[in-house]
């Protein structure tokens, strides 16, 4: 199969672990017989710097002629005095609404091997095995009228969250179909006691619950849902939400499992997927070596799964993922400190090597055998 992706690295320390994400791509493509073709662009700061738009019109075509894309991260505090459409964010959220990207996966998984990393006991996270279903196109986000305007000292700022019943609809149906190939549950969190929007998605996720009756669907308000989140990660599924509430409960989820630096992303719905690690930038250790690549490995395995159906190929990525962490190496931020850790490219390098040995008799014919 040809794999043709568009790689936008972005800021901080998005073009480091995006580097062992292709070299992890490029090691799996060879062991299963796949043809890799890779476009790199500018986007976020990076594209600010050389030509003052966040997402260049050749960035974008770029995307939408790709298979998937692969991004790292974008935001840099040197825009931060920028007015909103020039800031390194405008591009990535400019970007998904042009892939049509409206479903945001973000899974949050305990792994056995980093039980003692999570912030809370282990006893209390160990099982965790979340996937966030955050809708990605409509809320506050996106919603209009949005402005700033006024006198300094009178001024008024005003954000729209506007929600269609067609918009939950299909964010509702997707974290359904997901549940059904997980443990069947799916909890919709919003804040129906207040607002309008999440009374109509209670409204239609109940509506739409009644075409999946194997899937067991409750309710929670989106306060009650950040505290359950934290006393009892091990009990939650599928959870399916609106654009801020899934922003905010997803890097909770992070802290949960211990892991920011291993989450991954796949934001997708449209023609083409776009996947990314949920870290974000983090300039102040932007170029030290020292950023966790995880994370940007795994939203390669997405990748693989989501936008080629390549299961087989996903899998050994994060069986690899899985086995170097058992086997103890450890990125800065999920060492302990008496441990000591790997850099950026050695974790990434660990990760190959046991992709190739995980990928060792997977061959041409194996593929064959599944795709027939
Ligand atoms: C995320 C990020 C983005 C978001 C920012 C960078 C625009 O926080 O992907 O969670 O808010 O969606
Ligand atoms: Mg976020």
């Amino acid at each position: 199969m040809l794999l043709n992706l568009t790689i936008v690295a972005g800021d901080g320390i998005g073009p480091e672990v995006i580097e062992e994400a292709i070299r992890v791509l490029e090691v799996v493509s060879a062991a299963f017989g796949h043809d890799l073709k890779l476009t790199r662009k500018n986007i976020g700061g990076a594209a600010l710097m050389a030509c003052n738009d966040p997402l260049p019109p050749d960035t974008l075509a770029a995307c939408l002629n790709s298979g998937a894309v692969l991004l790292g991260a974008v935001g840099s505090p040197a825009f931060d005095k920028n007015p909103g459409h020039l800031r390194p964010e405008a591009g990535l959220l400019r970007l998904r609404r042009e892939l049509g990207a409206y479903a945001n996966l973000r899974p949050a998984v305990c792994f056995p091997a980093l039980l003692e990393g999570s912030p809370l006991r282990a006893e209390v996270v160990k099982g965790t095995d979340i996937l966030i279903v955050r809708e990605l196109l409509g809320g506050l986000y996106f919603g209009q009228p949005r402005s700033l305007e006024g006198e300094p000292g009178s001024r008024q700022a005003l954000n729209t969250m506007r929600y269609g019943e067609p918009e939950i609809e299909r964010i509702a149906r997707v974290a359904f179909e997901l549940a059904r190939g997980r443990r069947r549950q799916v909890l919709s969190v919003d804040k129906a006691n207040v607002l309008e929007c999440s009374r109509l998605w209670r409204e239609v996720v109940t509506r739409i619950a009644s075409d999946y009756p194997d899937v067991k669907l409750a309710h929670q308000y989106v306060d009650s849902a950040a505290m359950l989140l934290v006393l009892r990660p091990a009990d939650f599924d599928v959870i399916l939400t609106e654009n801020m509430f899934g922003d905010i409960l997803s890097d909770q989820a992070g802290g949960v499992v211990g892991a920011l630096g291993l989450l991954a992303s796949a934001s997708i719905g449209g023609p083409v997927g776009l996947y990314e690690p949920v870290h974000g930038s983090a300039p102040d250790i932007a170029g030290k070596g020292i950023a966790n690549p995880l994370g940007a490995i795994l939203s390669a395995a997405m990748l693989l799964r989501h936008s080629f159906r390549l299961e087989r190929e996903a899998g050994c990525i994060e069986s690899a993922v899985q086995a170097v962490l058992a086997a103890g190496h450890r990125t800065r931020d999920l060492a302990k400190p008496c441990q000591s850790s790997s850099s950026t490219t050695e974790m990434g390098r660990k990760v190959t090597e046991a992709v190739r040995s995980l990928s060792a008799g997977s061959s041409r014919t194996g593929v064959q055998e599944k795709s027939a």
